[in-house]
């Protein structure tokens, strides 16, 4: 089944361009696929699987890791991000297949040197999933992909104790627009490193590492990637344009100048 957090939305055009324009304006998602590039060792890959490969930033960062007749499948049920997707990304060796990453058995059918999926994983039914990528992967072949820290049950070791930027969202949010934070807000871990491990294991796939990396970015950043309407704050009904006066006011009364932590568990596996 799939995790009943899993974000929808992604189908929608506006969701999908400002994500698309998101990956342009700021390294996030490069950064996090360049970190799966390099774990997946693609130097001589001939075809990589790109799992919930949205508008192909992950893709793009894999092709320039493989040799130059290697190919990249990217696969993602959302078909505004593939359309959005092909504009911005026109490499030819991208093949864009739409499909739930929980039936990539179906939908591929050659043997598969490395598979990726970066910050997706866990909004699939990751039981299916990685049963259909070891039914892909070639004997020796590499399956890397992020959960991100809120998933996975990780909590930051050394946390700054001012406000932060989603701490004033919800404190504004209740002030002046009379919002109740909901009980279950959404990030209880559902994905922790046991829980994968044994699900790489019942899939018959062997995990070679489990890190924990910590990326670190902008305030500004992080208030673009509140702007994408999927990920606007709080939760809940507010509409959008509120979310949005709420967010300015919360950078304004934030320190700009604070660097943020996106905490990551990446995990490498083996068929
Ligand atoms: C945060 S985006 C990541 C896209 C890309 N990997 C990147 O780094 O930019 C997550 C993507 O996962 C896709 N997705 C979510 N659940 C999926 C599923 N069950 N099967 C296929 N794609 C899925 C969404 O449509 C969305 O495009």
């Amino acid at each position: 089944m799939r995790p009943p957090d899993a974000l929808t939305g992604w189908d929608k055009e506006t969701n999908a361009e400002r994500y698309d324009q998101f990956t342009c304006d700021y390294p996030f998602y490069t950064v996090s696929s360049h970190d799966l590039v390099q774990r997946a060792d693609l130097a001589d890959t001939d075809l990589a699987v790109d799992l919930c490969g949205g508008t192909g930033v992950t893709a793009a960062a894999a092709l320039a890791a493989m040799p130059t007749h290697g190919r990249v499948i990217t696969i993602d049920n959302a078909p505004a991000m593939h359309v959005v997707g092909q504009r911005t990304r026109t490499d030819p060796r991208i093949t864009w297949m739409l499909a739930d990453a929980e039936n990539v058995a179906s939908a591929i059918t050659e043997p598969v040197d490395a598979v990726l999926c970066n910050a997706g994983v866990w909004k699939t039914d990751t039981i299916a999933t990685f049963a259909g990528v070891r039914s892909i992967l070639r004997p020796g072949g590499r399956f890397v992909f992020n959960i991100g820290g809120g998933f996975a049950g990780l909590t930051a070791s050394q946390r700054d104790p001012r406000p932060s930027l989603n701490d004033l969202i919800t404190a504004i949010a209740v002030r002046d627009f009379g919002y109740t934070p909901a009980l279950n807000d959404n990030t209880s871990p559902i994905l922790t490193e046991p829980v994968v491990r044994e699900r790489l294991r019942n899939a018959g796939l062997t995990l070679l590492a489990a890190d924990v990396v910590t990326q670190h970015g902008t305030l500004e950043e992080k208030r673009a990637w509140l702007s994408i309407p999927l990920f606007a704050r709080p939760p809940g009904r507010l509409p959008y344009d509120q979310r949005m006066a709420i967010l300015e006011q919360a950078y304004r009364e934030i320190d700009p100048d604070r660097p943020t932590a996106t905490q990551w568990l990446v995990i490498t596996a083996e068929r």
